[in-house]
């Protein structure tokens, strides 16, 4: 197997952790990208010199000049400006539409056949962003958010039941914002609907926190936002494009009339194998789990036409 050419944009909390977890796993090479290339080309360096420790013989480089990054298999947008305590998601819009804009423009000219990963918030609305500028086919265009949306809920309900988390399944849907939903029927215990192991009120306290999730990281750390979880849910999907593993992820792509949503970009299952989001898995949910899927398809809607008009002011 050819070696994979990994590109990491953003060399930030998220951005520099995920270049770590990328080489330990040892199966590409690594770029990571910043306009600080000093600060790229620092955390790149220091990972090269975690390798005769590790063990791990893949290269890693880093710096500003987007010629290192040049035919890249998979591009992973991490840059922005992430959240600072009591600021939603939304807020960031115009901001990071700028930069996002800006790296998928350079994406684009350097690295034209990658599956391209966004992981800057808000989420939706920047996979929307790069999925215009960049053009590619839809499979090729996918926001990171469901993975972690699912590994925290996945995580509170293996707290409350004192189990693994392994034997948790859940899948949360929707926006990587307020509105999003965890699918409470298809969320079991190895099998066991967790709706007849857990009353509904504690259930929906997991639910809220769920939601919350990011929100409440920030409060803690208070500078910047969650990364070990974010870095490693990246990773996760990384893997499954590049090992080929036809695994089912919640995952933030286009729907074309998929849940009734059309033209939105919202997490929904989808399966992922060396062609990026290759197809979305229609699992039939109950009512008030798709209309609850199809308001929060609604909100990112609110955002897509705000990033179309941000679209024409900086054309
Ligand atoms: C979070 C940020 C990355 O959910 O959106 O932690």
């Amino acid at each position: 197997m050819a070696k994979f050419k990994i590109t990491v944009v953003g060399a930030g909390m998220v951005g520099g952790t995920l270049a770590q977890r990328l080489a330990e796993r040892n199966f590409a090479d690594i770029v990571l990208i910043d306009i600080v290339g000093d600060l790229a080309c620092g955390k790149a360096l220091d990972i090269a010199q975690t390798a005769p420790i590790y063990g791990y013989d893949i290269n890693i480089i880093g710096g500003d000049n987007w010629e290192l990054t040049k035919d890249s298999d998979i591009v992973v947008i991490t840059s922005g400006v992430p959240r600072k305590p009591g600021m939603t998601r939304e807020e960031l819009l115009e901001i990071n539409f700028k930069i996002v804009k800006d790296v998928s423009e350079k994406t684009k000219r350097y690295c034209p056949n990658s599956v391209v990963i966004v992981v800057s918030n808000p989420l939706d609305a920047m996979t929307y962003t790069a999925y215009k500028v960049l053009g590619f086919p839809k499979n090729r265009v996918m926001g990171m958010a469901g993975v972690l949306d699912t590994a925290r809920f996945r995580t509170f309900l293996a707290q409350e039941l004192q189990v693994s988390p392994k034997d948790i399944f859940a899948f949360v849907l929707g926006s990587h914002g307020d509105t999003m939903v965890p699918i409470l029927s298809y969320t079991t215990v190895n099998g066991v609907p967790v709706e007849k192991i857990l009353p509904k009120d504690k259930l929906e306290r997991l639910v809220e926190r769920t939601r919350k999730g990011g929100a409440e990281i920030v409060e803690l750390l208070k500078t910047g936002s969650a990364y070990y979880a974010p870095s490693a849910a990246v990773l996760d999907m990384i893997d499954a494009i590049v090992f080929d593993r036809k695994r089912i992820l919640p995952v933030c792509v286009i729907c074309e009339g998929e849940y009734g949503i059309n033209g939105v970009f919202v997490g929904v299952p989808v399966l992922m194998g060396k062609n990026g989001a290759e197809k979305i898995y229609e699992f039939q949910l109950k009512e008030e789990e798709l209309s609850a899927l199809r308001k929060s398809s609604e909100i990112v809607k609110k955002l897509q036409d705000e990033v179309d008009v941000l679209l024409k002011k900086y054309a």
